[in-house]
């Protein structure tokens, strides 16, 4: 008995060692901003991450040095344009790739009035993408999500290389201000709380569904403003950092979360699930190719997209307003990419 409990301890620690041991690259793109350096730093602490890369036009070779010094096995390189191969010696054999890179929002702009800007940057990031790690599984933060996330699409599309199990619009921040703000509604222990959050990554796109938490009877004024304070949650860091930015830390958090839970179901295991903007067969019927909701993540990335669940009158309603935006939001990223190559 306890010569069989032996051999399947050693047997067990192999399997662990051999799981540690397999090689992932993770590349972020924007690695110097204001979420690409406490991520870079977060992702150097994953023991899942065996090779860092850090792109950015400028900066990174500072910011890999720095995160180099932090005791973790992994390797960190610093990658700007024009040296050392750039962004394709960055992206070379990557297998997540996570873009963080763009402009932030300043109080009174909403995310869509980032798009002139960031929809071009995020395309051509794509583009180095599909041409240095096709198989990729890539995570988009930049903003406007709603709209950014197809753009990647289309990119990947126009280069033969599009798997839409492998491309996600990282909606992780809108589930931690859901726990967090459900917590101090109801004076509970957030990391007990989940709250599912679907829809989009703006304004009325994100939708909780509150009736599915731990808290399903929370009703009223209550819920309007629990509902709004989750919706516009963002616009809260935008003024408070009065022209500085938007969410760079909690952000840094997010991503760092979903690409953890990225890289475990990568690696085998299972029941992973996470909120995340994804081409979704739940609403296409009405000509809304994306969708955030519950997702099951696996070595082949985007496994199983769940439906929404129950849901009551006041949240049908709220997914009737997310519909209307994220249909023009989505075909704005697309037409983007039609028009500009
Ligand atoms: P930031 O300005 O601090 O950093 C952005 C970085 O991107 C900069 O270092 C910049 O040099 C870099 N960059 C710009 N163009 C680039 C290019 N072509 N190639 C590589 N790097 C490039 O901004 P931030 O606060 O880190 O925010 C970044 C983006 O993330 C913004 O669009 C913001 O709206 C978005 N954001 C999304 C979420 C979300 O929940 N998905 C949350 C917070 C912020
Ligand atoms: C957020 O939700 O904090 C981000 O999308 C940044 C922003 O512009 O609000």
């Amino acid at each position: 008995m306890l010569a069989r409990t032996a051999l399947r301890n050693v047997a067990q620690r192999r399997a662990f060692s051999a799981t540690a041991m397999t090689a992932s690259k993770v590349a972020v793109l924007g690695a110097a901003g204001g979420i690409g350096q406490p991520l870079s730093l977060l992702l150097k602490l994953n023991k899942d991450v065996t090779e860092l890369s850090l792109y950015d036009l400028r900066g990174t070779p500072g910011v890999a040095a720095d995160i180099g010094h932090v005791n973790t096995n992994s390797t960190v390189s610093g990658f700007v344009p024009g040296e050392k191969g750039g962004i394709d010696a960055a992206l070379k054999d990557a297998e997540v790739v996570v873009i963080p890179a763009g402009v932030p929002r300043k109080p009174g702009m909403t995310r869509d009035d980032l798009f002139n800007t960031n929809a071009s940057i995020v395309r051509d990031l794509a583009k180095a993408v599909a041409d240095n790690c096709p198989k990729a599984f890539v995570c988009v933060i930049s903003n406007p999500v709603n709209s950014t996330v197809p753009i990647v699409a289309e990119v990947l599309k126009s280069k033969g290389v599009y798997d839409p199990k492998r491309l996600f619009g990282v909606t992780t921040l809108d589930v931690l201000r859901a726990s967090r703000f459900i917590s101090q509604v109801q004076k509970t222990d957030p990391t007990q709380e989940e709250v599912t959050v679907v829809g989009g990554h703006s304004g009325v796109t994100i939708v909780p569904l509150i009736s599915q938490s731990n808290h399903p009877d929370i009703s009223g004024e209550t819920l309007d403003k629990l509902v709004h304070r989750i919706q516009f949650g963002g616009d809260e860091v935008v003024q408070a950092k009065d022209g500085a930015g938007s969410a760079t830390l909690s952000m840094a958090q997010a991503a760092a979360r979903f690409t953890a839970s990225l890289l475990r179901a990568i690696k085998g295991e299972k029941n992973v699930v996470e909120p995340t903007f994804v081409e979704s067969p739940l609403f296409k019927d009405e000509g809304i190719e994306f969708f955030s909701s519950k997702v099951t993540l696996g070595p082949s990335g985007a496994e199983e997209i769940h439906p929404l669940g129950k849901l009551n009158a006041y949240e049908e309603k709220l997914i009737e307003a997310a519909k209307v935006d994220l249909k023009k939001n989505i075909a704005k990223g697309q037409s983007f990419v039609a028009q500009n190559p």
